[in-house]
C-alpha cells in the first residue's frame, strides 16, 4: 500500500485533539504529512502529543477568537513555512429547542461554526500554496430538519454558502475548496452538548435508525474522506460537498 500521499505536504487541523480532527491527524501523519494540531486547550493537545507518531506540532488556538486565528497561522507558517492543506474541522453542536435560543447560543455556535473558520481561511491565504487545497467539515444537518439543532444547521448552512464563494474566489491559484458533511458520528461531540447522558443515548438511537447503514460512522471513516479529498487522487474535485452519512442524508 502507498502510504505516502501526502509527502511533504503542510496541514494545519483544527479541532485536532479530539474525534474526527484527530482521525484525520493520525492518518494525515501516517501518509508523509507534516501535521499543525491546533485545539482550545493545551493540556488536550499534550494528552494527544503523547499518542501520535510523525512529524508535527501542536499550536493552542480557539477558533472563534480572530487573534487566536492570526497567530496560529503566524506560528504553523513560522514552523513549517507554507500549507497546503488547510482543514477547518473544529466545530460545536449544541442542541436546543427553538423557543429557548438565546443570544449566547447564537453567538457561540456562529463565532465557532461559522467566523472562527472565515477568519482563518483570510489570515491563512497569502500562505497557502498555489494548487493546494481547504477542507471544511461541514455537516448533512443543512440539508435535514432535525428538532434543536436550528443554530447548529443554521451555522452550517452558512459555512456552505461561505464555501461556494470561496470555491470561485481562490480559482486562479488552483486552490481547491471541498467540504465533508458527516452524518452521526461516534465522536466527543455528544458529550458535549449540555445534555444527560440518557438523552444523548435517546438521540443516537434515533439517528442510528434513520441511517441506511443502521449505524454510526466512526472519525477513522471521515478521516479516509479527508485524505482523498486533500490528496492528489481529488485533483479534479472541488467546491463539492461529500457526505459521509451511511446514506442518512441521500433517502
Ligand atoms: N460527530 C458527529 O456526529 C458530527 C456530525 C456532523 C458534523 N460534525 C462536525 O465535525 C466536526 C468535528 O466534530 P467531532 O464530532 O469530531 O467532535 P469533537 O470530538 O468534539 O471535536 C471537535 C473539536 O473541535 C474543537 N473545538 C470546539 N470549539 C473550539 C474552539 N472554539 N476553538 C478551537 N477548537 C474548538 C474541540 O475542542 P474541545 O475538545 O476542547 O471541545 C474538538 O477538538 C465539527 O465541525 C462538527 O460540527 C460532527
Amino acid at each position: 500500500m502507498n502510504m505516502s500521499k501526502l509527502k511533504n505536504k503542510v496541514a494545519i487541523i483544527t479541532g485536532a485533539n479530539s474525534g474526527i480532527g484527530l482521525a484525520t491527524a493520525k492518518l494525515f501523519l501516517k501518509e508523509g504529512a507534516k501535521v499543525v494540531l491546533s485545539g482550545r486547550r493545551q493540556e488536550a493537545l499534550d494528552e494527544v502529543a503523547k499518542e501520535l507518531e510523525g512529524d508535527f506540532i501542536t499550536i493552542r488556538a480557539d477558533i472563534s477568537i480572530p487573534e487566536d486565528n492570526k497567530r496560529l497561522i503566524k506560528e504553523a507558517t513560522n514552523h513549517y513555512g507554507n500549507i497546503d492543506i488547510l482543514f477547518l474541522n473544529a466545530g460545536i453542536a449544541k442542541p436546543i429547542p427553538t423557543t429557548e435560543i438565546n443570544e449566547n447560543h447564537f453567538d457561540e455556535t456562529f463565532n465557532t461554526n461559522v467566523k472562527g473558520p472565515i477568519l482563518a481561511v483570510k489570515e491563512a491565504l497569502p500562505f497557502i500554496n498555489d494548487g493546494g487545497t481547504i477542507l471544511f467539515t461541514n455537516s448533512i444537518v443543512h440539508q435535514k430538519g432535525f428538532e434543536g439543532l436550528a443554530v447548529y444547521s443554521a451555522s452550517k448552512g452558512a459555512l456552505r454558502a461561505y464555501a461556494r464563494v470561496l470555491t470561485s474566489e481562490v480559482k486562479s491559484r488552483g486552490i481547491r475548496v471541498n467540504s465533508i458533511a458527516p452524518g452521526p458520528i461516534e465522536t466527543p461531540l455528544y458529550g458535549k452538548m449540555d445534555l444527560p447522558q440518557d438523552v444523548v443515548e435517546e438521540m443516537g438511537k434515533g439517528f442510528a435508525a434513520q441511517v441506511p447503514l443502521g449505524r454510526f460512522g466512526t472519525s477513522e471513516e471521515v478521516a479516509n474522506a479527508a485524505l482523498f479529498l486533500a490528496s492528489d487522487e481529488a485533483s479534479y474535485i472541488n467546491g463539492i460537498e461529500l457526505e459521509v452519512d451511511g446514506g442518512l442524508s441521500q433517502v
